[in-house]
């Protein structure tokens, strides 16, 4: 199955109580090849509307966040835990977690990426597998089986909590090291096919 065919069979998905309120399914956006890809937890009143993952305010701190670090959104893959926005962004109830979250784990296994950077409680939990909060996890690296995950703070809550926003930025900060890390030394034969147009970044895109 491909990724554009998991989204198809998706697309008028009806196994929970969220498909009675939402105006669609937000399946995810960006490169279906990503090496980096940011996960949130489900869409909000924007997200619902325009189909897209983080169009609203928090995903315009997101897309500066990226920006601040070389990357842009379309080198990476973004895409939410649960795929259908919750009455008035109420937060997802366990069992609608339970029954989405397979199509964000086939979502990573199709994209492959290397680095998941998990955004709040939702996602950091649900690819951790462990119930752990955001706060004691933020910014660490956590090598799992096929990726690596590097928890963050979510956009959200640090526009809602003033003082959130300073660690968020400082995370994306050591996030911009642990991708140079990652990043094997570069070389002319390197692929390129995810590079950002900032020389600065070169290093972040070829792994
Ligand atoms: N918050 C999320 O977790 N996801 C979105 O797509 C938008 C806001």
């Amino acid at each position: 199955m491909t990724l554009n065919e998991l989204a198809t069979s998706i697309h008028d998905c009806r196994r929970c109580r969220l498909a009675n309120s939402r105006t669609q399914v937000v399946f995810g956006t960006g490169n279906p090849h990503a090496a980096i890809m940011f996960v949130g937890e489900a869409p909000g009143y924007y997200e619902d509307q325009q189909g897209v993952p983080f169009v609203g305010a928090a995903g315009k701190l997101l897309t500066e966040l990226l920006e601040s670090v070389g990357l842009s959104r379309s080198a990476i893959y973004i895409a939410n835990v649960i795929k259908c926005r919750p009455p008035n962004n109420r937060d997802p109830l366990p069992d609608e977690v339970e029954t989405c979250k397979p199509y964000l784990f086939e979502q990573i296994r199709l994209i492959g990426p290397k680095l998941v950077c998990s955004m709040g409680n939702f996602a950091t939990q649900t690819l951790l597998e462990k119930k752990v909060g955001i706060t004691k996890v933020h910014g660490r690296v956590f090598r799992l089986e096929k990726f690596v995950l590097f928890p963050l703070f979510h956009p959200a809550a640090a526009l809602h909590q003033n003082a959130l926003l300073d660690p968020l930025r400082e995370d994306f900060r050591k996030l911009k090291r642990v991708l140079q890390e990652l990043a094997p030394p570069s070389s002319p034969e390197a692929s390129q096919d995810q590079l950002a147009p900032s020389s600065a970044t070169t290093q972040l895109d070829l792994f």
